[in-house]
């Protein structure tokens, strides 16, 4: 928008199978609040998916509409977002192939993202080149939309960081600013844990996705940790590291209530039986309009992609700006605007 003073957001998930209630507190949620007064875009980014899932690339395609209709459904306005697909713009590949050459390896191997997720995948010498690098496809995905803003959990600041290290090379070689740097925007919601207390995913099966049934979200609920020391309803309880109560602080409505089973629990006298009553009540509250939409969007399946394609073009289209910007420093000729695939 001409003379706006709107900031760019830049967000983006990998589709390996449908969004979850920690998707949602952690940053669905803020997503469809921030959409009204910034230039948005989210970024389903099906070849970051790739890096790490190689071998089930069927199963990433066939989440990239799954992803877009829990975007869809708790309320992103593609009015207001633009939903593009990371692999339908060659640009921000163009842009990663020549952010490498700025890059070395001992810097991807001392990223802490990349060692952690390394760590948990048990990669060694194995690692597939492509995961190691993808930082510096985060990177393209940034600057290639023109981003100054990046939403993201504390787990992803090194990524910002590593973003903006490329965007000062740019500048240094080019010797004037070509690319804008960006900030993160920590999201102040403690991270969801998983029904078992451990990290949420959907490997472990112990995430409540939002496209979950009411009775699947009651079972989840039912197979919640909670204190192993509380045995009968009498016995006190505790609150912390009680995965019911995290939930409960995340989603219930109702803080003095919260605030109010929470004391109950620790007397003693309120037993987890009515505890999980209470939040598989909270989440089908929160869930049950979501599916409602889900399923009204998804008999036209089409139109959701349709959705994802056009964001996809005018993603592109500044993508294939920035690229050019970016081949210049690089004395390599402008190619102009992106030509229709
Ligand atoms: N790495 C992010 C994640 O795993 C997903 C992502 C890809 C992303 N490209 C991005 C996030 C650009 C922010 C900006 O959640």
């Amino acid at each position: 928008m001409a003379g706006s003073t709107r900031e760019t957001i830049l967000t983006g998930d990998r589709p390996t199978g449908p969004l979850h209630l920690g998707h949602y507190v952690g940053s669905l949620r803020n997503r469809v609040r921030l959409q009204d007064d910034h230039d948005q875009t989210i970024l389903i980014a099906d070849l970051q998916a790739l890096t790490d899932h190689s071998g089930r690339a069927a199963d990433v395609q066939e989440a990239i509409l799954q992803v877009a209709l829990d975007y869809l459904s708790v309320g992103i306005d593609p009015a207001k977002t633009t939903i593009a697909l990371q692999s339908a713009i060659p640009e921000l590949s163009e842009l990663t192939v020549l952010y490498l050459n700025l890059v070395t390896v001992a810097r991807l191997e001392r990223n802490p993202t990349v060692r952690a997720e390394t760590d948990l995948r048990g990669f060694r010498r194995d690692i597939p080149a492509g995961f190691l690098v993808y930082p510096v496809s985060q990177a393209a995905d940034i600057t290639g939309h023109r981003a100054t803003l990046v939403p993201v959990g504390d787990d992803q600041l090194p990524m910002i960081e590593q973003t903006n290290e490329i965007v000062r090379r740019i500048a240094h070689l080019a010797g004037r600013p070509v690319l804008a740097e960006c900030r993160a925007l920590l999201s102040d919601t403690p991270r969801l844990p998983g029904t078992d207390g451990r990290k949420a995913s959907k490997s472990l099966g112990n995430a409540i996705s939002l496209s979950a049934t009411a009775d699947e979200v009651r079972a989840k609920v039912q197979s919640m940790f909670t204190d192993p020391g509380h045995v009968r309803a009498s016995d006190p309880g505790k609150v912390e590291g009680n995965v019911v109560f995290a939930y409960l602080e995340a989603f219930d409505p109702d803080r003095d209530g919260v605030a109010e089973l929470a004391a109950r629990y620790r007397r003693g006298g309120l037993g987890d039986v009515a505890l999980k009553r209470r939040l598989a009540d909270v989440l089908d509250a929160l869930i049950a309009p979501i599916r409602a939409r889900r399923a009204e969007l998804a008999r036209d399946a089409a139109s959701v992609l349709d959705v994802v394609t056009a964001g996809t073009a005018r993603a592109r289209s500044v993508a294939a700006g920035v690229l050019d910007d970016v081949r210049e420093v690089f004395s390599l000729a402008r190619r102009g605007p992106a030509r229709r695939p």
